[in-house]
């Protein structure tokens, strides 16, 4: 059950109590879609080259055949999509998706992410915003705190929002009619959520990273967006050193453009491509810095492995839940790290790839 406004509120300044508020709480003034702003202003550009309808988002096609059906069903019914939790690596498209969906349902969104839902009142206010079919998408959905969650469960379920007005045994639980509307949750980690809460989404898809020939495809269309000559190799240079993440493909597009800009290069071809990102520290597979100091890590500093994330962790520097999500699933998908009871372990190809010979007693463990 929901509480707000429980909260005991100092006396007026004539020593009479203050009156307590009975109606609909107002939303909140502080704008809990702060964060959407922040990515504004960070992704201007970003945004110039999302995608804004299923014909022109490359990849994912089984997500895509689902997100389909889903919508032409909830269209010929004329209903409210289900709602919908995405999870996966960070960069593959979540949020495009989302907008993508609001775009093709002909509705509005709501983009915010769980740690700018604070308190109760900051999910109260959007909730009660929520115009009929409209989409709400809450980034980082595993974060979320547990009376948000809470506020959530009645809102996903019957679009009802429970408030309790008062406090102990007068406390009484009053319910507020909501708009029919549709929850996008994204996660990079689905095991974390709560199971009434995961419970709750009718549609649970899964972002796979993507091929080198989508990537390119994404890196010609997002250059031509940009105005940036690009050739066939050129991209499938840039696609190979990209994770098989869309964003870090538009994010090296732009770095090798800057170096083609001063070099006076009128293309990027793949030799340009491959100079700038051996420049800026990206490997032909992609790796960059912190990927190479990991491997190095486990190999020169623990034989290999097994070793524990939090060993890993103190030894780069790096903070263990960016290592979990951001840098292993990566590694894992091309097969130079493996997860093991015991910790992690490099595996021969990693070996190689850094330019070292397995030792013999570490060959029985890969
Ligand atoms: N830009 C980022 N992701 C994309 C995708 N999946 N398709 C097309 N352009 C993109």
């Amino acid at each position: 059950m929901a509480i707000i406004s429980s909260k005991k509120q100092p006396p007026e300044p004539n020593g009479q109590p203050r009156k307590r508020r009975e109606s609909a709480p107002a939303a909140p003034k502080e704008n809990v879609l702060q964060k959407e702003a922040a990515i504004d202003e960070q992704g201007k550009q970003e945004e110039s080259i999302r995608p804004q309808k299923f014909a022109d988002y490359i990849g994912q096609k089984d997500l895509k055949d689902v997100l389909d059906i889903a919508i032409k069903a909830a269209k010929s019914r004329g209903e409210v999509l289900d709602h919908l939790l995405l999870y996966g690596p960070p960069g593959l498209g979540k949020t495009t998706m989302a907008m993508i969906l609001a775009s093709e349902m002909g509705v509005n969104y709501k983009i915010t992410s769980a740690p700018a839902l604070e308190r109760p009142r900051d999910i109260v206010g959007l909730l009660v915003n929520l115009k009929p079919g409209d989409i709400l998408f809450i980034d980082e959905i595993h974060r979320l705190s547990r009376m948000t969650e809470e506020i959530l469960y009645p809102a996903m379920e019957d679009c009802r929002l429970d408030i309790t007005v008062g406090k102990g045994s007068s406390a009484r639980i009053r319910s507020i009619p909501l708009s029919k509307f549709t929850l996008v949750g994204a996660t990079t980690r689905v095991g974390a959520l709560t199971s009434p809460l995961r419970d709750r989404f009718g549609l649970i898809q899964k972002l796979r990273f993507y091929e080198v020939d989508e990537l390119s495809k994404i890196v010609l269309r997002s250059s031509q967006l940009l105005q940036t000559n690009v050739s066939e190799d050129g991209a499938t240079e840039i696609a190979k050193r990209s994770r098989g993440t869309p964003r870090i493909a538009n994010r090296l597009l732009k770095r090798v453009r800057d170096y083609a800009e001063v070099k006076s290069c009128s293309e990027i071809t793949q030799s340009i491509a491959a100079e700038a990102l051996q420049l800026f520290q990206v490997d032909p597979c992609g790796l960059d810095w912190t990927d190479r100091r990991m491997l190095s890590v486990i190999i020169e500093q623990f034989n290999g492995g097994p070793v524990g994330l939090e060993t890993i962790a103190a030894a780069t520097g790096e903070d263990s839940q960016t290592i979990e999500e951001v840098y292993e699933p990566y590694l894992m998908q091309i097969g130079y790290l493996s997860r093991t009871p015991r910790g992690r372990i490099a595996t021969k190809a990693a070996y190689k790839h850094m330019g070292f010979t397995p030792p013999n007693e570490q060959l029985s463990l890969l």
